[in-house]
C-alpha cells in the first residue's frame, strides 16, 4: 500500500536512514492550501542534533551504494520511474492542493519527472571514462598512460523550490544516485508533502537505507546549518538568487550546482510571426501564473509592430481561464500572501514611474489576475526585478541594436527568446546574449529535460540537464600508468 508509511493521522514523519520517524524537537510546522487555506498535514521540524544524525548515515551509506555495479543502480532508479508514473494522479492531486499547480501541469510535471529518472538512468550506462597517451604531449620522455574515470563526490545536499517540487527534487536525486552519491534532501516547506511522498517511492523501487534521506523544517534553524555541515560534499540548489547568493557565501570548498532567479526575455523584431510570438508570450507570461523561473518577464518589442503585437497579446490574455487548479484554470492562486504583496509593489512602482496598464484584472488576498504594463522602462523596478506572478512587461525599443542592449541589461541570465524569420539574423544576434540559452522562435523553457540548463550571472552557477547533472555530480579521477621507456 504505497505511501502508508509516510504519515500518522495528518503529521507526516521525515526519512532517515531508510525509516520514517517524527521529529524528537516534536515541533511540526502546519502545511495550508494556497488554494482555500485548508490545512493539508503538519511536516517535521527537524533539529539539528537530528541533521547531524542524517548526514552521517548518509555518508556510511554512500560508501556502499557507490560500490554496486551501475546497472544494478539504474534498474532501481528505472522502478522508481514505473512507480511515480504509476501513482501520477495521487502526486498530481497533491501538486493540486499544496502549490495551486493547474490539474494538467500538475500531471505534466509527474510525466515529465519520471521520463527524466528513467533517461538518467540510461545516460548513466555510458558514464564511460577515457584513456589518455602521455607521448603526443610536448617533452613527456617517459610512456605514460592516464585511466581517466568518474567517480562520485560523497554526500550530495539537495535543495529544491516551490514551484516544481517533483522535477527539481529528482533532477537533483536521480543523477546523483546514478553517479554513486547519497542525497539528503531539503525540500521547500510548501511542497514537503509532495515531496515526501516521491521519496517513499524511490525506497519502494529498492534504494538502500541512508541512500536518500529527506529532512524537513525551518530554514532558519537548519537551513545554514546544514550548508556548512562538514559530511555535505556538494550542493544543488534550486530557489531565489537571494538565498543562493547567501548559500555560496556559506559553503567554502564544497562542489555547487546553483539555480537561480531569472528574468527573461523575449524579443520580437519587425519581420517576426506575430501570432507565433503572441501565443508563445502568452503561454510565457502566464503559465502556472508566472512561477517559473524560466517564465517570459519582459517581452521586448520593436515599436514599429509593438501595437499591432500588443492588441493580439492583450485580446489573448483576456481570454485565459482564472479560478481553480483542480479545474484546469490558466490563472491560479500565487503560492502566499507575500508573493502578492511582492507584485503589488511592483505595480504600485510601476504606475508611480511612467508604465501604462493595459490590464489588472483583480486581486484577491493571494490570487492575482493577469496584469499588463506597457512603456516599462529602467526607472521601473519590473524592468530589472523577477516579478514571479502574472505580470506581463513590455518594454519598447527603437531597432534590434537596442534590443540585444536591453536584453543584456539584467543582472540575471538565463534564456532569451528571438522572434524573427530571418535565420542569419537570429544566430548573429543569439551570439550577442549573454544568457545560457538562446531560443529561436519560441518561449523561454527549461525542458526537454536533456537539453542543458546553463546560467549565468545572478542566476547561478553550473549547468544542470540529465547528461550534465551527472558530470556535475561526478569528478574526474585519474589513474597513470607509467610504463618502462
Ligand atoms: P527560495 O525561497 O530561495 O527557497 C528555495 C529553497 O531554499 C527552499 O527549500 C527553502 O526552504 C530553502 N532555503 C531558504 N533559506 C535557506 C537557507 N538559509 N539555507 C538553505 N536552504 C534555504 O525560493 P522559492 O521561493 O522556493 O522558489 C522561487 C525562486 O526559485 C524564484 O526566484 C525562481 O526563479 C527560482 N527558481 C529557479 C530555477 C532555475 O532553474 N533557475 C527553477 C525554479 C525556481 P523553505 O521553503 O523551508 O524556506
Ligand atoms: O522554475 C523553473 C523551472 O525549471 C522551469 O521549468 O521551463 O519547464 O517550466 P519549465
Amino acid at each position: 500500500m504505497p505511501f502508508a508509511y509516510i504519515k500518522e493521522g495528518n503529521n507526516y514523519k521525515y526519512l532517515v536512514d531508510g525509516k520514517w520517524v517524527f521529529s524528537s524537537s516534536e515541533k511540526t510546522i502546519g502545511i495550508n492550501s494556497p488554494v482555500d487555506n485548508s490545512l493539508l498535514g503538519k511536516i517535521q521540524a527537524v533539529n539539528q542534533k537530528e541533521v547531524d544524525n542524517v548526514l552521517s548515515t548518509a555518508k556510511k551509506a554512500q560508501k556502499k551504494w557507490a560500490e554496486l555495479p551501475v546497472s544494478a543502480r539504474a534498474e532501481i532508479l528505472n522502478k522508481a520511474s514505473e512507480l511515480l508514473s504509476k501513482n501520477k494522479e495521487v502526486i498530481a492531486n497533491q501538486l493540486i492542493k499544496e502549490i495551486a499547480k493547474a490539474r494538467s501541469l500538475s500531471i505534466t510535471e509527474v510525466e515529465r519527472t519520471a521520463d527524466l529518472i528513467r533517461s538518467t538512468a540510461e545516460e548513466g550506462l555510458r558514464m564511460n571514462g577515457e584513456l589518455l597517451e602521455g607521448e603526443c604531449f610536448y617533452k613527456c620522455e617517459r610512456k605514460k598512460r592516464a585511466l581517466v574515470g568518474r567517480v562520485p563526490i560523497g554526500v550530495v545536499l539537495a535543495i529544491s523550490p516551490f514551484n516544481y517540487p517533483v522535477n527539481l527534487s529528482c533532477s537533483k536525486i536521480a543523477p546523483a544516485l546514478i553517479a554513486g552519491n547519497s542525497v539528503v534532501l531539503k525540500p521547500s516547506t510548501q511542497g514537503a508533502i509532495s515531496v515526501l511522498h516521491i521519496a517513499e517511492l524511490f525506497l519502494e523501487a529498492g534504494v538502500p537505507p541512508g541512500v536518500l534521506n529527506v529532512v524537513t523544517g525551518n530554514s532558519s534553524e537548519i537551513g545554514d546549518y546544514l550548508v556548512k555541515h562538514k559530511d555535505v560534499d556538494m550542493i544543488a540548489f534550486t530557489g531565489s538568487t537571494k538565498v543562493g547568493k547567501r548559500i555560496a557565501n556559506l559553503a567554502g570548498m564544497k562542489h555547487l550546482l546553483l539555480e537561480l532567479g531569472g528574468k527573461d526575455a523575449v524579443i520580437v523584431l519587425e519581420d517576426a510571426d506575430l501570432d507565433l510570438a503572441v501565443r508563445e508570450c502568452v503561454s510565457g507570461c502566464f503559465s502556472y501564473s508566472g512561477q517559473r523561473c524560466t517564465a517570459v518577464k519582459r517581452i521586448i518589442l520593436i515599436n514599429s509592430i509593438a501595437d499591432k503585437f500588443i492588441d493580439k497579446f492583450v485580446k489573448e490574455a483576456d481570454k485565459l481561464k482564472h479560478g481553480k487548479p483542480e479545474e484546469d484554470a490558466y490563472i491560479t492562486p500565487l503560492i502566499n500572501n507575500e508573493a502578492a504583496d511582492n507584485i503589488q509593489e511592483l505595480i504600485d512602482d510601476a504606475n508611480n514611474n511612467g508604465a501604462k496598464k493595459l490590464m489588472c484584472k483583480f486581486r484577491e488576498r493571494n490570487f492575482w489576475g493577469a496584469t499588463i504594463f506597457d512603456n516599462v522602462t529602467s526607472k521601473c523596478r519590473l524592468y530589472h526585478e523577477e516579478q514571479f506572478g502574472p505580470v506581463a512587461v513590455i518594454i519598447r525599443i527603437k531597432d534590434e541594436k537596442e534590443a540585444i542592449k536591453v536584453a543584456n541589461d539584467s543582472e540575471y541570465g538565463l534564456q532569451t527568446g528571438i522572434f524573427t524569420n530571418n535565420i542569419n539574423k537570429a544566430f548573429d544576434i543569439a551570439s550577442k546574449l549573454e544568457v545560457g540559452t538562446v531560443q529561436i522562435n519560441g518561449r523561454s523553457d527549461r525542458g526537454p529535460d536533456n537539453f542543458p540548463f546553463s546560467c549565468i550571472k545572478s542566476s547561478g552557477i553550473g549547468t544542470q540537464g540529465i547528461k550534465y547533472s551527472i558530470e556535475a555530480m561526478t569528478r574526474i579521477k585519474s589513474t597513470v600508468l607509467n610504463l618502462p621507456s
